[in-house]
């Protein structure tokens, strides 16, 4: 029971890593508020925990949207009078150079990827420092250090995620907050339904996804939560401002 009676907010739980970040974090004891802009699959996932013992429950929220994320945080603190731990995983991407992409998709996405990382935090560091402290684990990407072309906008952002992960760690080292990411490879989840789905030819699409890898294979977003785990939980008391990598060798290569 690595987590057990932390209170714990995970964003976008609704869905792939989230939502095995939060099945296991049930199974760790924790105590969960699961946050997403679907808010039926979010009931569903703390259904999901409740039968796994936990208690649970969801807030339908738009985390681009900073009046939904000051609601988020109040009615996490609302029900169960603190937080303790708080994974920023709820995010998306989209295709396209700077050259295709949009002013107002660019706009859209950085309001979630990057906007929602920060006013979550903004609104949560107060807390947690209040209490003596707290844990952070933002969800970036390994495209925040190495490129991958078409997704120009999304490496911008979880670039920014990695960035704002290490500024904040040590803003916040002396409130007992420890504050680090994950940085995913390329992860089988509903995300890449959607790019599947809407390729020409997805088995050379799927191909190419798995050959990223060093082990050629996608990630499954259980071996992410288990990153997520380990530094949300005590086990990682010497870590903050760390990136931990979880790529399948994708950029040992
Ligand atoms: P997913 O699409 O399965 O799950 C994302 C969840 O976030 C969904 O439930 C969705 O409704 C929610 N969400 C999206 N926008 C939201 C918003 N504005 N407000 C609240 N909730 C919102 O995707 P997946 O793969 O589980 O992604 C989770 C995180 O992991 C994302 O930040 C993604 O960028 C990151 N990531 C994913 C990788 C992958 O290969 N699947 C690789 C590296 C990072």
């Amino acid at each position: 029971m690595r987590l057990d009676g932390k209170v714990c907010l995970v964003t976008g739980g609704a869905s792939g890593i989230g939502r095995a970040t939060c099945e296991l974090f049930a199974r760790e004891g924790a105590v969960l508020a699961i946050a997403d802009k679907n808010g039926e699959a979010a009931a569903q996932t703390a259904d999901r925990c409740g039968a796994l013992g936990a208690q649970a429950f969801s807030i339908e929220v738009d985390v681009g949207d900073a009046a939904g994320v000051r609601r988020m945080i109040d009615e996490t603190v609302a029900r169960y009078d603190r937080l303790d731990v708080l994974v920023n995983n709820a995010g998306y991407g989209i295709p396209g150079s700077v050259v295709e992409t949009g002013e107002d998709d660019w706009n859209a996405l950085m309001a979630v990827n990057v906007n929602g990382v920060f006013l979550a935090c903004k609104h949560a560091i107060p807390l947690m420092a209040k209490r003596g402290g707290g844990v952070i684990v933002n969800v970036a990407s390994v495209v925040a250090s190495v490129g991958i072309r078409n997704r120009a906008a999304y490496c911008a952002s979880k670039g920014a995620v990695a960035a704002l992960t290490r500024a904040m760690a040590l803003d916040h080292v002396d409130d007992g907050i420890r504050i680090n990411a994950v940085a995913p490879g390329t992860i089988e989840s509903p995300y890449f339904d959607a790019i599947l789905s809407s390729s020409r030819d997805t088995e050379a699409t799927r191909r190419g996804l798995r050959e990223r890898q060093a082990m050629r294979r996608m990630g499954r977003p259980e071996e992410v939560a288990l990153g997520i785990a380990y530094l949300a939980s005590d086990e990682s008391s010497f870590c903050t401002g760390t990136i931990l990598t979880i790529d399948g060798g994708m950029t040992a290569q």
